[in-house]
């Protein structure tokens, strides 16, 4: 079981390892979770990745990984060797990739998370439509990858907090929901669309929440972490998580 603060990930999204360090540091003990995405992690040639593991942090590292099978498994054994919590590759590299993905990590006896990317929540309808020529709705592509995901054998999904309570229902509640697109009332929209509050992403199915912005450009990013980690407990009050 996670408690609130465990269930908050602040997205790193910064260029430089400096500010990325600054803002863990501003944060303290008020957050154990970091993501690292492509930007910081190729900017500081993955130092970055050891840093937040000597300050006691878990990492999600971003990379959504997609390739042919094996060097889609091959590059993950080696993200799988590194003091991370959870990675990902992409849904729609296909059961294959994802299958040999599983099978290689297990074999190093590793205990990260291997997350599946489903619709990137920068794809509108149309551009879906376009690119998988899919009349599925948004929703129901989602739900068909997060299906190809769990019957590949790995352990959750990147999703919208929109489609969490879904997935759960149908891959059950040991399938993890990695939600971004998560605002506070208290904080601006930004680019996102699609969002939903802290607590009621937790009561929606999602296990993690990606939040960016409404902490890492606030003036004050420890007591926005923990506004965000209050909303979070409670939501898992609400829905009996705790
Ligand atoms: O600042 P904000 O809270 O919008 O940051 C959300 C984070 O989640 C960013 O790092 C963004 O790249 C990531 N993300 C997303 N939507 C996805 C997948 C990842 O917003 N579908």
């Amino acid at each position: 079981m996670y408690s609130a603060k465990d269930r908050m990930i602040i997205a790193l999204d910064f260029p430089t390892a400096d500010q990325a360090k600054e803002l863990v540091e501003k944060i303290g003990d008020g957050a154990t979770f970091y993501k690292v995405g492509l930007e910081l992690f190729l900017n500081s040639k993955g130092e970055i990745i050891e840093y937040l593991s000597t300050k006691g942090k878990k990492v999600f590292l971003d990379l959504k990984f997609h390739d042919i099978p094996n060097t889609t498994a091959m590059a993950s054994v080696f993200a799988a060797k590194q003091n991370v919590f959870m990675f990902n590759v992409h849904a729609s590299g296909g059961r294959k990739m994802m299958t040999k993905v599983a099978e290689e990590v297990k074999k190093i006896n590793q205990d990260n998370l291997v997350i599946g990317v489903t619709v990137l929540t920068s794809l509108s309808v149309e551009d879906v439509e376009e690119t998988f020529q899919s009349k599925l709705s948004l929703a129901d592509l989602a739900l068909n990858w997060a299906k190809l995901v769990k019957t590949s054998g790995l352990d959750g999904v990147v999703c919208s907090p929109w489609e969490a309570k879904l997935i759960k229902d149908t891959c059950g509640k040991d399938f993890k929901t990695v939600c971004p697109g998560v605002r506070p009332k208290w904080s601006a929209t930004n680019d996102q669309e699609r969002i939903m509050t802290p607590k009621d992403a937790i009561i929606n199915g999602c296990d993690f929440l990606v939040v960016g912005r409404p902490i890492t450009k606030n003036e004050d990013p420890a007591k926005a972490a923990q506004m965000v980690e209050a909303e979070i407990l409670e939501g898992m009050k609400e829905a009996g998580l705790c």
